[in-house]
């Protein structure tokens, strides 16, 4: 797929890796919708881009919220649709408490984002993406794989959830739009690289390393650019290693 020109969408894009993965877009030639929940920080990337010579856009968008998603799908279809769509927007959720001892609405509130937000918005553009045979990366966790206790329950839950997404929908079903999925380890993300540094050797051996932004922004641009087949998951869990899982067999 030729991303020169092509419209890329990508939530959570005012900060952190979607911050990255949108540079990384424009810098590949797509015109960037930067959606975020914080219209400002989105306004502000999408404006660095532009002033390095990349087409983008801000978009004020919180992704729980219905119909800002409806409005995203509605500003790229204005711009003739979406071709390439990053569910990027994720995280723990702003609540102190964890399952089993937080409410529902907070614990539900990291499904949706993690889980039902992906699926909602790469509905809600997929007619766009159809017409440019175009392609959908979601953005998984390490969290979500292995069978040790973790931190999130519903994170780890809802991430789980969005790999086997990704390879339920490997066949027929989105009409030639393939979707797939990074799922990667711990991002060296500022925040990470100072938690990092403060970590004594001891504590340091045995991690995985830090796997670079720049890494997973690259391997999302590639799964779309190179066509990798609807399901394919990579896994991205230590430094600038790369995993293909490629779908099985229908
Ligand atoms: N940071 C890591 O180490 C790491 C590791 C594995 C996977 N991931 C995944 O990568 C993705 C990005 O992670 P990050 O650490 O860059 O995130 P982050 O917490 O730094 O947030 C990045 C941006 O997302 C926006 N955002 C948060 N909630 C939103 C909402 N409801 N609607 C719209 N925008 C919203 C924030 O405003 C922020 O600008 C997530 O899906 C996360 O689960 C991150």
């Amino acid at each position: 797929m030729d991303l020169t020109g092509c419209l890329a969408v990508v939530t959570g894009a005012g900060a952190g890796l979607g911050e990255v993965v949108a540079r990384a877009a424009a810098a590949r030639g797509c015109r960037v919708l930067v959606a975020d929940r914080d219209g400002e920080a989105a306004e502000r990337v999408a404006a660095g881009l532009r002033t390095t010579g990349g087409r983008a856009r801000g978009v004020a968008c919180d992704v729980l919220l219905d119909d800002d998603l409806e409005r995203l799908a509605a500003e790229a279809d204005a711009e003739g649709g979406a071709a390439l769509l990053v569910n990027n927007a994720g995280g723990w959720g702003d609540a102190p408490a964890q399952y089993p001892d937080a409410d529902p609405d907070e614990w539900s509130a990291v499904l949706a984002l993690n889980l039902r937000t992906p699926m909602l918005l790469l509905q809600r553009c997929l007619p766009g993406l159809r017409r440019h045979g175009g392609a959908v990366v979601n953005v998984a966790s390490s969290g979500a794989l292995g069978r040790a206790p973790y931190g999130s329950p519903p994170y780890g839950a809802a991430k789980a959830g969005l790999i086997r997404l990704t390879t339920s929908l490997g066949g027929p079903a989105t009409g030639g739009v393939r979707v797939t999925c990074v799922v990667p380890g711990w991002v060296g993300l500022p925040r990470a690289l100072e938690e990092w540094d403060a970590l004594t050797v001891a504590e340091r051996s045995g991690r995985p390393a830090l796997v670079p932004s720049e890494h997973v922004a690259a391997t999302v641009l590639d799964l779309a650019a190179d066509d990798a087949p609807g399901g394919t998951v990579v896994e991205l869990l230590d430094g600038t290693g790369r995993t293909v899982l490629a779908p099985d067999p229908a």
